[in-house]
């Protein structure tokens, strides 16, 4: 059977089983402010964001010379400077890559029309500085802001933030470039003469702001009602078949083999994702669509059209350059950084491990407090950060391999395996153990745990 990788990149937008919220403390300054890129924030009961997240920020690995994220991005941008250019010979697309990470509910989540319940806005899976403010989760978070401003092609490229698992191939910060192109009604029938742009009945006006957005179930995966069958076909045919395949296959060789796949994405209708053959899996390497019209009205802009897509620089990296584990991309390690070079960005060399360190296997088992289960008051995502805290990357994989629920006293008990291992040197077993009982200690204190 064939199977689709799945490497750190984009959301899952449709499908999440996770529950709401979680009672795990976060890290709050004594003052009940946080100082951030020299902004100061009140924290609240959302605050989740913890000093070593915010460590990160600033890093800038994809603007770090000869860094593989840097190479990465370099690829994508040059390939738009080169393949799009306007009237004048200069390029098309605008490249924003220092835009702030610290956004607000409204740009991550409101103005791209995620519906107020939608999963991707929960506590446990962004990193909240307090109710109104967080990390970006996506560089689509810029979007609104700078086509307000007049852009109609740009990139956006920088780090993003999601509370996830920690394994090879995730991180809590990883890098997106967000793109979008928005062609006017005149140009796209100036080179493709013939059909309706919109859809005679329908009405053109602005929609409420404060009108219940449709679900994924509701939406037509064929097309929005204002735009007719046509402007869609010729606007999704520019998209696929000269940017995104283009660019595919500028990064991957022209032999590679690709398929569509249809998805769901609350900003764009319809929408796709783009997977390429690559070492016999399909792996997933952006999503994509035609823009929600309300996103651009809202922004402005009435006459137009418009296509957007996301890919993640980690994943593409790992795929060109063979990096077997995302915390390499974190490493100042001369034995990584001194493999890679931005002199020829068309030679990718293949990744060449400085050697194997071993892995330490330690389990941590605890009680949880009564009433509280996993994913009702105890959330993983909330054990993993205080993980990072406490052991950095010293951890490369954590696993909740046990759970387990009491038949008289009814509490539950979890057992998570933690997996050491340094990139950089051998981990001897007393130190491992002196950070696994740190763990143990800091969940007693953060999560009220009784450890086994
Ligand atoms: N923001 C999406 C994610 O992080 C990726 C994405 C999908 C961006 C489709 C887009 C888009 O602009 O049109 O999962």
């Amino acid at each position: 059977m064939l199977l689709t990788l799945r490497v750190q990149g984009a959301r899952h937008w449709v499908k999440s089983t996770r529950c709401l919220a979680s009672s795990a403390a976060p890290a709050k300054s004594p003052s009940s402010q946080l100082e951030v890129s020299g902004s100061t924030y009140a924290t609240d009961g959302w605050t989740n964001v913890t000093p070593k997240i915010l460590s990160y920020l600033g890093a800038n690995k994809h603007l770090q010379t000869d860094h593989p994220l840097s190479i990465i991005r370099q690829r994508i941008v040059n390939y738009f400077y080169g393949a799009y250019r306007n009237q004048r010979g200069n390029p098309l697309f605008s490249v924003y890559d220092q835009m702030n990470p610290v956004v607000t509910v409204q740009q991550n989540f409101d103005n791209l029309l995620i519906p107020a319940d939608h999963v991707s806005r929960q506590k446990s899976d962004c990193y909240y500085i307090n109710q109104q403010h967080l990390l970006r989760a996506h560089t689509t978070a810029h979007q609104v802001e700078l086509i307000s401003g007049g852009l109609d092609n740009f990139l956006v490229v920088g780090e993003v933030y999601r509370r996830e698992e920690i394994d090879s191939t995730h991180y809590p910060v990883f890098h997106q470039a967000a793109a979008v192109g928005v062609v006017t009604k005149d140009e796209l029938l100036e080179r493709n003469p013939g059909p309706e742009f919109f859809e005679e009945m329908w009405s053109g006006t602005l929609p409420d702001p404060k009108v219940i957005l449709p679900s994924s179930k509701f939406m037509d995966q064929t097309k929005q009602p204002c735009h007719t069958l046509e402007a869609v076909k010729l606007m999704e045919h520019e998209m696929k078949h000269h940017v995104l395949v283009g660019l595919t296959k500028d990064l991957f060789g022209p032999r590679i083999k690709y398929r569509w796949v249809d998805t769901y994405f609350p900003f764009t209708q319809p929408s796709w994702e783009l997977e390429i053959y690559f070492k016999d899996n399909w792996l997933e390497v952006l999503g994509c669509g035609i823009m929600r019209h309300e996103i651009l009205q809202r922004s402005g802009v009435h006459q137009s059209i418009g296509y957007a897509f996301g890919v993640g620089l980690e994943r593409l990296a790992m795929v060109l350059f063979d990096v077997p584990d995302i915390r390499l991309f974190w490493s100042n390690d001369s034995g990584f950084l001194s493999q890679f070079s931005e002199k020829d960005l068309h030679n990718l060399p293949k990744y060449k491990p400085i050697s194997h360190y071993p892995q330490c296997t330690n389990d941590l088992s605890f009680w949880l407090p009564q009433d509280i289960e996993v994913d009702a008051g105890f959330s993983p995502n909330d054990f993993y950060d205080l993980v990072r805290s406490v052991a950095g990357d010293m951890v490369e994989q954590i696993s909740l391999v046990d759970k387990f629920k009491h038949p008289k006293t009814g509490r539950s008990s979890v057992c998570f395996r933690i997996v050491y291992r340094h990139m950089e040197r051998t981990l001897t077993q007393a130190e491992v153990n002196e950070i696994h009982k740190q763990i143990a200690s800091a969940s007693v204190d953060s999560f009220n745990v009784q450890i086994r």
